[in-house]
């Protein structure tokens, strides 16, 4: 066994975006583009000599050929200790806990998130730091710069690891902990929620169903819905993580998850559906007949956390991305706490959890989480609202409807134009930005504007600035409309239409209804129709 220096040269395109680098597997897979990504990991963050790594994936196709490279290239760089979850398995989240609860130095996580997996899908690599979070704009710019420049990388010359074996196995002077990928997370949900307040509601008949959409949750979900609490046999459903996730698409919203939407709606619907994305991160809560926007979600959380023991002396504070609706502020304006808006991207709120100042935020991208780990957390999000209905005695719509006519309702879409040119959504962008400092005071379809600007947020921690996160234009009475550009496409650029109004009156009314206004008046300002040549939005939630 000896350590291999490889020649190799820079290959373009490996910036990582808004969750680590994402690309076709085919892409992943060719010649020398992993090893080379690794390497400027290792060399962005100043080597890992002598540092403990955690590794996980959620098991989708190439994830277990590529922990073993990442082991070979840990070894061969003078790791000390690298600890994966059994067969290269790990949710996003329970990767975060590992991080955090072993003190290790960073983590890789092998995951495109919610996209398709296969060999025609998507994989993806990303880096968390030691407090357990994505790595922040200045690690993962070093990556960058080290893709740029990277002339070699080292690797171990050696057989496989046999990772479905738990214990430590060596490579060269490394040690390589193969460690059960549920214990230590379903330990930590143990400790925040009341473990024994949920069993009661499950015994009292409450009924469940959890769709793991072939991905990495149902490992999760089932060991603690169902063998510890109790949730009737066959309460998750797609429970075993595919290498294609079935062929589906594991992204836990009303489109992609409309078998359960479909079940959640009919006449014998269970009490409570969830589902969760590929790696575990996200979430989707639905009650019987109502679907709860992410953005409604975090704030009624908000509203009922210290129902929750490990929240039960209150909140430091709440954070969401820009695009996520402002139901939670008023929640925190009526606590008396503080409210972050942060860009797009979980790895905002790292330093405000890291501070002190944020106990639970969100985004309207599915995710939800807490200063439990630093990490979006899906099956956490699950847990916490079945703490909350165990405690109130409850139905998700009761609750609902009695936090809307508390704080009003905050009716919520997105519209997504998905795969459109680049230098057309550019365009688009371009011009509306050029065009902001004109529009207060204008009418559009309507509506007043009170305020246009490009997002850019200062961070009150480490004072750094983050400039051009979507163009946001409030309309008089508090609706609202968002313009960005995803950051996690692969294939052309998506734009995103964020939509938002306010009412204290109408409280049931269906959301594309509600929000006809404001979708008029995002169509006026920016030419959707026109520039993107689509008649329609590609995807609705
Ligand atoms: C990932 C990140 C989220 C973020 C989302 C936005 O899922 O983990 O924090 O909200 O991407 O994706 P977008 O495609 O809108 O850039
Ligand atoms: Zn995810």
């Amino acid at each position: 066994m000896s350590i291999q220096t490889v020649a190799t040269q820079p290959i373009a395109g490996q910036k990582p975006g808004t969750s680590g680098l994402r690309k076709t597997t085919p892409e992943f897979q060719a010649h020398h583009f992993l090893e080379n990504f690794i390497q400027s990991i290792w060399n962005g963050i100043g080597g890992v000599k002598d540092r403990t790594l955690v590794l996980g994936g959620d098991g989708r196709h190439f994830n277990a050929e590529a922990a073993q490279v990442v082991l070979r290239m840990a070894a061969a760089s003078g790791a000390r200790r690298v600890i994966v979850g059994r067969n290269a398995l790990l949710s996003t989240p329970a990767a975060s806990n590992l991080i955090r609860k072993r003190r290790a130095d960073g983590g890789i996580i092998l995951s495109a998130s919610h996209n398709p997996g296969g060999p025609e899908g998507d994989f993806g690599v990303k880096y968390n730091t030691a407090n357990g979070g994505p790595a922040p704009e200045n690690v993962t710019s070093k990556i960058f710069e080290a893709t740029k420049t990277i002339s070699e990388y080292a690797i171990f010359v050696s057989h496989d690891i046999d990772l479905s074996k738990l214990g430590e196995h060596r490579l060269g002077d490394m040690v390589v902990e193969v460690v059960d990928p549920v214990a230590d997370y379903a330990a930590l949900m143990q400790k925040i929620f009341d473990f024994d307040a949920l069993r009661a509601l499950f015994q009292g008949g409450f009924r469940i169903r959890f769709d793991a959409m072939h991905a990495i949750t149902g490992p999760y979900a089932t060991a603690i819905l169902e063998d510890q609490l109790g949730a009737q046999r066959g309460s998750v459903i797609n429970g075993t993580p595919l290498p294609d996730f079935g062929k589906g698409h594991p992204d836990p919203n009303p489109i992609w998850a409309k078998p359960l939407m479909d079940e959640m709606m009919g006449p014998d619907a269970p009490d409570f559906g969830a589902a969760s994305d590929g790696d575990g991160d996200r979430n989707m809560v639905v009650g019987r007949g109502l679907y709860v926007t992410p953005s409604d979600s975090l704030a009624a959380l908000a509203a009922n956390a210290t129902l929750i023991p490990a929240y039960a002396g209150g909140l430091q504070g709440v954070a969401r991305s820009m695009p996520t609706s402002k139901a939670v502020d008023r929640v925190a304006q009526a606590l008396g706490i503080e409210c972050f808006e942060t860009p797009t991207g979980w790895k905002f709120f790292g330093n405000l959890m890291d501070a002190g100042r944020c106990t639970l935020c969100g985004e309207e991208s599915a995710g939800t989480g807490s200063d439990h780990v630093r990490e979006k957390d899906g099956l956490w999000a699950v847990l916490f609202w079945l703490n909350i209905l165990a405690k109130r005695q409850i139905s998700v719509a009761d609750l609902m409807a009695e936090h809307w006519a508390k704080y009003g309702r905050n009716y919520y879409s997105r519209h997504d134009y998905e795969g459109v040119d680049a230098t057309a959504a550019n365009a688009l962008m371009d011009d509306l930005r050029s065009r902001l400092a004109a529009l207060p005071g204008t009418t559009v379809a309507g509506l007043t504007i009170t305020s246009a600007d490009d997002f850019a947020y200062d961070d009150p921690i480490d004072g750094s600035r983050t400039e051009a996160q979507g163009i946001r234009i409030g309309f008089e009475g508090g609706a609202r409309v968002v313009l960005r550009l995803s950051g996690t496409g692969t294939v052309g650029a998506t734009l995103r239409v964020y939509l938002e109004t306010v009412d204290t009156e109408n409280l049931h009314m269906d959301a594309q209804e509600a929000l006809a206004p404001v979708i008029a008046a995002a169509e006026e300002l920016a030419g959707i129709k026109d520039r993107t040549g689509r008649a329609a939005p590609d995807v609705i939630t």
